[in-house]
Order: structure tokens, then C-alpha cells, then sequence
């Protein structure tokens, strides 16, 4: 196998997470994790939101271990197993001359790897986590491997650790196709459009507080197609026909037509959890409170500024045609939603601070000193909800998966593949 006895190989990559705008919800194989409908995504950038992993092998390790955020974790689950067995049934001889490792084909069937694996943000905050892990997961290990295949390829595998995680694959704009066939290989993710072609895009995240334990996506999505009449026409009538105009307003960098598609399959998304029996709510009275303040301006302007979509859960992700609308919608934001008197505006708005600059918010006294949105009736209360955001992400659409070949980068100790 090796010359030498002792040794450690390692590869460290990052991989975005994504946010749908054309959702995926149901699954026809659960299994496999085949949809019951394509569903677009953009990616966000990395520097914000991303998983880093490192994998090693060694013929001194005597069982698969993982870490997550420095915590050990069981393997043992099978969508894990999933990706570990389509991985390994495909890797390749590695040679490494400079370090004297040699490793055959049929040797990564009984060597043995250990995962550590890092989210630059919060897992709690319900920010799709699992997208972004278990590409980097697959990522990481096909180049480890010398996996031959492509992100599309590896999309696939990716796909059976989570849904939505194939489309983690590929920066920019990214379809994941349903596919076809019962096996899944054609199952797959797609770039539409690298994070180059809509360099304009701002992205704000409000992570909204939540008390609540909610659904997994997982069950709720298998709820969903049990129970609710209303998934089956959104998969074969809706659907399909908002995918093309979706790629037909990426593709010519239409605003007002991506905000109203994506707002629209935001809403029917939570229509069909609605429509699930018993019903799921993963909005809560903030995230209709921000669906409103947007709605209210994008109609006073006449045409939209800011789209506005959400997952399975409160969080709000809203999409601002550019930087102009990105500091004005801020200001927005802070007015209905400022931070508690005791906060740091340091750690309420997070990633790109330049964001809070354009909107000339230097400390909480500017704050305070917002006035009202022009749009809001004077004969209509304001009401602000101090203490109902936990904080902002300030971000822009990213690049897809990258190779770390810093060893500092390595979150594996290069002589004893330990967490360091
Ligand atoms: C609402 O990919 O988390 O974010 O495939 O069961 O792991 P599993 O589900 P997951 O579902 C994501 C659902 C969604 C919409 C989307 O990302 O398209």
C-alpha cells in the first residue's frame, strides 16, 4: 500500500451554502432523495457563510470518525453511509511522491478516514447547514480520492446526503434537475450563470428569533406529500413553467420578474405546509411583518426592489436589486427592527459591513434617528419590534467549492489527523 508506514494525507475545502428561489419540496424516493420537481438556487458567498472541511487518511486509523464544529459525531446514519460508499466505489490510485504515499484503487476500501468539519455561522440559526456540509463532504473526499467525475457527478452524491446540498456544488445561479431516472443519475445540479453574471445582487439575512422547535425539512416535506392535495399541482402545473421564466430572468438579469417569481414560490412553499395536515408554520408574526414592510415598498415604487424568500423556518433572505436599494432596504429594516438598547451594532449586522456605511449608520444613535419609511400612511402607527431580530447578514451571491491547500487552513492535526 505505502512506503512508507506511518503517514497522514490530508485535503481541505469550503463550500458555500445556497438559498432556493424556486423551491424543493417533496421527494419521490426518500432514499435516494429524488424531487418531486427542479428547483433553483442562488449561492451565497462564501466568506460569510460557508463549511470548511478537512479529511484524512491514514492506515493507522482504525474506524471512520467525523467531528462537526469540533464535537464528535456518529457516521453511522445512512444518508452519511450513502455518500461515504458512492464516493469510495469511485476514487482512484493517489500518489503522493514528495511525502512517499502510495495508495491503489482497491486500498480505499479498507482505509479508514477521519472528517473535521467547520460552519463559519451559527448551526442553530437554521441557515441550511446540511446544503453546505454535505458538499463539502463530498467535495473534500472526491479530491482526497482522485475521483475522476465532475461537480455534476458529484452533485449526485451530494444529493443523497441532502437535497438541497447538490446545488452547493456550483456557485452563482444553480438548477438542481429532477431527473428521471429511478436510480437518480440523472438527478443532478446545473450552473446557470457563474456569481459573475449578476454582480449587483445584494443579499440580507434577518435570523429572526425563534422559540420554537420546528419541523425538519425532512419530515415535513414527507408530511407534505401525504397529506396536502395542493404539492401535487404546484410539482406538475406550477412548477415547471416558473423554472423557465426563472432562467429567462436570471439569464437577462430581469429584476422584476425574479422578485415576483421568487416572492411567489416563497409564499406557495409555506401554502403547501399550510396545506399539510396537521398544518406547518415556519413563518412567524416576524417574518410576515418583514414580508409586509417589502411588499408595501416595492408596490410604492412601482416596481420591485427587493425580493424576499424563506425556508423552513422564520429567517428572512431578501435579495436587493443593488447596493442603493441593499442601504436603503437597512434602513428599513433597523427602523422596524433595531437592535436592543444594550447591543452591539458590530454583531447585529454581520459579513459585508460596507452595507451599513452606504446606509450612513455609524452607531445605535443613528439608529434611533431613522425616520419612518416614506411609505408607511401617516395615519398608520408605526410600530417597531425591538429584540425580534437577532441579527443581520449582509452578503452578495458566491463562488462555488474550493481547495484550501494552506496547512494552517487544515482543521486536522497533519501528524496525528486529530482535531487540532
Ligand atoms: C425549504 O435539503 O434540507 O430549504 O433532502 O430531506 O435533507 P433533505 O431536505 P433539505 O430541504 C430543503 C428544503 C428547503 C427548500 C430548498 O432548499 O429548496
Amino acid at each position: 500500500m505505502a512506503e512508507k508506514k506511518s503517514w497522514v494525507l490530508m485535503v481541505t475545502a469550503q463550500t458555500p451554502t445556497n438559498i432556493a428561489v424556486i423551491k424543493y419540496w417533496g421527494k419521490r424516493d426518500e432514499s435516494l432523495i429524488l424531487p418531486i420537481n427542479d428547483s433553483i438556487s442562488v449561492t451565497l458567498d462564501p466568506s460569510h457563510l460557508c463549511t470548511t472541511t478537512t479529511v484524512a487518511v491514514s492506515p493507522g486509523f482504525t474506524h471512520d470518525r467525523m467531528w462537526l464544529n469540533g464535537k464528535e459525531i456518529s457516521l453511522s446514519g445512512g444518508r452519511y453511509q450513502n455518500c461515504l460508499r458512492e464516493i469510495r466505489s469511485r476514487a482512484s490510485d493517489v500518489e503522493d511522491e514528495k511525502k512517499g504515499i502510495k495508495i491503489a484503487k482497491k486500498d480505499w476500501e479498507n482505509l479508514h478516514l477521519h472528517i473535521a468539519s467547520y460552519n463559519n455561522f451559527p448551526t442553530a440559526a437554521g441557515l441550511a447547514s446540511s446544503a453546505a456540509g454535505f458538499a463539502c463532504l463530498v467535495y473534500s473526499l472526491a479530491k482526497l480520492m482522485n475521483v475522476k467525475e465532475d461537480n455534476s457527478q458529484l452533485s449526485a452524491i451530494a444529493r443523497q446526503g441532502s437535497g438541497s446540498a447538490c446545488r452547493s456544488l456550483y456557485g452563482g445561479f444553480v438548477k438542481w434537475i429532477m431527473g428521471k431516472d429511478d436510480n437518480g443519475s440523472d438527478s443532478i445540479a446545473v450552473q446557470l450563470v457563474d456569481e459573475k453574471h449578476w454582480d449587483e445582487l445584494v443579499i440580507l439575512i434577518a435570523v429572526v428569533s425563534s422559540r420554537q422547535k420546528e419541523t425538519s425539512s425532512t419530515s415535513g416535506m414527507r408530511e407534505t406529500v401525504e397529506t396536502s392535495p395542493l404539492v401535487l399541482h404546484r410539482a406538475k402545473e406550477v412548477v415547471p413553467k416558473r423554472v423557465v421564466e426563472m432562467e429567462e430572468a436570471i439569464k437577462s438579469r430581469n429584476f422584476p420578474a425574479f422578485a415576483r417569481l421568487t416572492c411567489s414560490d416563497s409564499n406557495q412553499f409555506h401554502a403547501v405546509c399550510l396545506d399539510t395536515s396537521p398544518p406547518i408554520f415556519y413563518m412567524n408574526d416576524t417574518s410576515h411583518r418583514i414580508i409586509s414592510c417589502v411588499e408595501k415598498w416595492n408596490r410604492s415604487e412601482g416596481t420591485p426592489q427587493v425580493a424576499y424568500t424563506f425556508d423552513a423556518g422564520p429567517n428572512a433572505v431578501l435579495i436587493a436589486r443593488n447596493r442603493k436599494v441593499a442601504a436603503l432596504l437597512l434602513q428599513r429594516l433597523l427602523f422596524h427592527f433595531p437592535p436592543q438598547s444594550d447591543a452591539d451594532l458590530n454583531s447585529y449586522i454581520v459579513g459585508d459591513k460596507s452595507v451599513l456605511m452606504d446606509a450612513g449608520i455609524q452607531d445605535l444613535k443613528d439608529v434611533e434617528a431613522l425616520p419612518p419609511p416614506p411609505e408607511i400612511k401617516d395615519n398608520v402607527p408605526t410600530q417597531k419590534f425591538k429584540g425580534d431580530v437577532s441579527y443581520f447578514i449582509c452578503t452578495r451571491p458566491g463562488r462555488g467549492p474550493v481547495l484550501l491547500t494552506e496547512e494552517s487552513q487544515a482543521l486536522l492535526n497533519p501528524e496525528t489527523g486529530l482535531p487540532k
